[in-house]
């Protein structure tokens, strides 16, 4: 297949690239690079260095090429950047997706992946495993602006799509190809990380006093090349299907900041530092998500599903990175 691909030169972006060039299909990557690295763009995709709003750029390369779908993850993703800034979240995630699939669409590409976050149900009220149908309640503009692209592809009857909510990912590609690199990274296994190679001092636990067993945060973390795995699964569902769909993408299993800080601690050479802080303004608690309908739809079986590896392959990128 030909993918036409948004923000490959980001994080999770670059691994569905390359697990589709892995997989024998083409990638044409769109990226901007406001947020994303040059580097991380596959050497055998095609690259476009454009913003997904132009539309006279985007028109000619679909006018050109035939593509059997677009994959759409460029987008920002800084929670708290969003709540300080929501107009620039809304205009690149909601306006600029908006006329991205109406580009493609009008220029007959119909088939449509899009990144969507576990941001987007908010604070569950109950610690269940989340299903596609609980309400969506977003506490924050970024999961907002991304619910809104999400309407606008299910209210759009001209296309297919298959919307992807993706809970914590984390990682790097085992070949060590891409990883994440962003400087702003809020992530948790990307700082336990920096801090195992020395980049930072230590790490700030955000509160001790949720209602979970042992008072730290829990989270579904998904290894970033397992999810790469889900949408070339994903796209092939779609384009020989054509059936719209929404799916949550994790492993449907649990860890507190604690447990995660643990492993960082056996699979590192030394302990890092820890220290204790607040809670976060808008962290839930739990979010676990119920992935039957991942297993049940696509014919997929995570390779990663193991804490200490996501962790390995982490640090193992971190170290990459200082002499990137
Ligand atoms: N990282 C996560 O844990 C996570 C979780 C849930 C959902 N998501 C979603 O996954 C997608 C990818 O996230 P990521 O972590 O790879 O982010 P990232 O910042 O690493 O990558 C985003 C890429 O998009 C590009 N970009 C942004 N705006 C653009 C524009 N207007 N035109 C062209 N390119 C543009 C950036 O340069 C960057 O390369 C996002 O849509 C995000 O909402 C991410």
């Amino acid at each position: 297949m030909k993918i036409l691909l948004t923000g490959g030169a980001g994080y999770i972006g670059s691994h569905a690239a390359i697990a589709l060039l892995d997989g024998g299909h083409k990638v044409t990557v769109i990226d901007n690079l406001s947020t994303g690295n040059k580097k991380l763009i596959p050497p055998s995709a095609n690259f476009v260095n454009c913003n997904i709003n132009d539309v006279t750029t985007i028109s000619q390369i679909l006018q050109k090429e035939k593509f059997d779908a677009l994959m759409h993850f460029a987008g920002y993703i800084e929670v708290e950047e969003s709540v300080s800034n929501p107009k620039k979240y809304f205009d690149n995630n909601t306006k600029n997706s908006k006329i991205l699939f109406d580009t493609c669409i009008k220029n007959n590409l119909k088939n449509i992946i899009f990144s969507s976050t576990a941001a987007a149900y908010g604070n569950p009220a109950n610690s269940e495993p989340i299903k596609e149908s609980t309400d969506l309640k977003p506490i924050n503009p970024y999961g907002e602006s991304k619910i809104q692209s999400e309407i606008y592809l299910k209210e759009n009857s001209q296309c297919n799509f298959i919307i992807l909510r993706y809970f914590n990912v984390a990682g790097a590609d085992p070949k060590m190809r891409s990883g994440l690199i962003s400087k702003k990274a809020t992530h948790l296994i990307k700082i336990a990380s920096e801090v195992a190679v020395g980049k930072r001092k230590d790490i700030t636990i955000f509160g001790n006093d949720y209602p979970t067993p042992d008072g730290t945060a829990i989270r579904d973390y998904i290894h970033v090349s397992d999810l790469a795995d889900v949408h070339v699964k994903a796209v092939e569902y779609l384009v020989s299907k054509q059936q719209s769909n929404i799916i949550n993408c994790g492993y449907g299993k649990g860890f507190s900041v604690k447990d995660v800080l643990k492993i960082v601690n056996q699979v590192n050479d030394k302990p890092i530092s820890i220290k204790n802080g607040d809670r976060r303004a808008g962290d839930p608690s739990m979010l676990v998500s119920n992935v039957s309908k991942l297993h049940s739809l696509f014919d997929w079986q995570p390779k990663y599903n193991n804490l200490s590896f996501i962790v390995k392959t982490s640090i193992d990128w971190e170290k990459k990175l200082l002499n990137y």
